[in-house]
């Protein structure tokens, strides 16, 4: 067989720690594959004013697999601030890369898994009766639609006249906004189509299927968005009849789930939701694994490039220590879902059981797992750095063989 090529994008500040530290585990498993450089984040858009290079998109392309760490986005005024002088005036304007790729790659369909290693000191525990204390499993996929609705980009502040007239045959807008100033109005559009609500529906009922799971829960608000959040519900109660007929679809409202996961978080299995909702749903659940350096993802389009990622940013304020004292763990929980699409489920089966043993374990902990402030000093306060946390991945999953 043919060598497989990977797109490994570091992007910028612990971004290209995390992604080191993944490849390092990746090799030590025995996963056999070529890594081609994609270059992507903040010193792209300074040296090029674009910090998603078309030779990356090209290499997305043509490999369709992506590994990618994690970019820095800084507001507006350092953006033009920080463009190589001989590229100020002429006319680059930033956008988000990942926000770029995804709706370049039409990456719609983004999973989130949050699942509870045992040991970690990070787990939720909630009170039971009697006082005592419970630490639910929780084993949740979160199916976010990842290129529409509230972050799909169409909006306006003062909208163009034909905006505004459309706005105005609306009653509601109408009688409720019709009082407000052109000037004065800022408007984010919620646009769902029936296509890829289908599709991430769908992900999910694959996966719940799969999984034996008896339901799926969609977390959205249809109650109130009731064209929105309405067809996503209804497109579900369709398919569940129609093609899933032995699993159900529950609904929960976003802000009733909010409350919830604290409470029951071990009973939901399969979530799906829109592209805002899903994003706060996954960060919600992610506190309850143990926060960032726990939260993998994969994003997949529907032409056959998929794109692997922490959902962690590139935590500028620890870029730079000699010593990386991040969690890797999410990056590598990462390169285990690439693993699981690429079909090496045996690989990636062996990293992720080495992970769950060296945090049971509990001898190696970056100093987010021992609550601790993230400073330089924390190595020497017992915490294990980047590096020495992979390190226990690797050789645990040597002392295995
Ligand atoms: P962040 O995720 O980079 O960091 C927030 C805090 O979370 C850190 O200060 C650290 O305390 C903790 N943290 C993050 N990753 C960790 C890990 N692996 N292990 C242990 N602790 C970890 O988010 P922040 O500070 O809001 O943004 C920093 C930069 O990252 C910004 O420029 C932002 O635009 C960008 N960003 C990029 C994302 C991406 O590439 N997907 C996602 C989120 C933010
Ligand atoms: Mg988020």
């Amino acid at each position: 067989m043919t060598k497989r090529t990977i797109v490994a994008m570091p992007g910028d500040g612990i971004g290209k720690v995390v992604l080191d530290e993944a490849i390092r585990v990746l090799d030590a498993a025995g996963f056999d594959a070529n890594y081609v450089q994609g270059d992507i984040g903040w010193e792209f858009w300074r040296k090029e004013g674009n910090p998603l290079p078309d030779r990356t998109v090209n290499l997305l392309e043509e490999h369709k697999i992506g590994l990618f760490g994690a970019i820095t986005s800084k507001p507006k005024d350092k953006t033009l601030a920080e463009l190589a002088p001989e590229l100020r005036d002429k006319g680059y304007v930033y956008y988000s890369p990942i926000v770029a790729m995804r709706q370049h790659f039409k990456l719609d369909i983004c999973l989130r898994p949050c699942k509870t290693f045992k040991g970690n000191p990070l787990n939720f525990i909630r009170r039971g009766p009697n006082n005592t204390i419970e630490e639910p499993l929780v084993d949740t996929m979160i199916f976010r639609q990842n290129t529409e609705g509230l972050y799909g980009g169409v909006e306006w502040t003062n909208p163009p006249a034909q905006v505004y007239d459309a706005l105005m045959t609306h009653p509601k807008f109408r009688d409720n906004f019709g009082w407000c100033p052109k000037e004065e109005l800022a408007v984010s559009t919620r646009i769902f189509t029936a296509k890829y609500t289908t599709r991430i529906v769908k992900a999910a009922f694959e996966y719940a299927k799969e999984k034996g799971c008896k339901g799926i829960t969609v977390c959205e608000k249809p109650n109130v968005i009731r064209e929105t959040s309405g067809m996503m519900l209804k497109i579900a109660l369709e398919m569940s009849k129609k093609e899933y007929p032995g699993i159900e679809v529950w609904d929960t409202n976003i802000d009733a789930q909010m409350m919830w996961l604290t409470k029951n978080p071990e009973d939901y299995a399969v979530i799906v939701a829109g592209n805002m909702f899903g994003d706060i749903i996954s960060d919600g659940f992610a506190g309850l694994i143990g926060g960032l350096g726990f939260a993998c993802s994969a994003q997949f389009g529907e032409n056959g490039v998929a794109v692997f990622e922490p959902t962690h940013g590139s935590a500028p304020k620890y870029a730079d220590y000699e010593t990386s004292i991040v969690n890797p763990i999410a990056m590598i929980m990462s390169a285990c879902m690439m693993l699981d699409h690429l079909g090496e489920k045996a690989i990636s089966g062996k990293i992720q059981k080495a992970i769950a043993e060296v945090i049971e374990e509990g001898k190696v902990q970056t100093y987010d797992m021992k609550k601790m402030r993230g400073t330089q000093d924390v190595i020497n306060q017992g915490a294990a750095s980047t590096r020495q946390m992979a390190d226990a991945i690797i050789h645990s999953m040597n002392n295995d063989q």
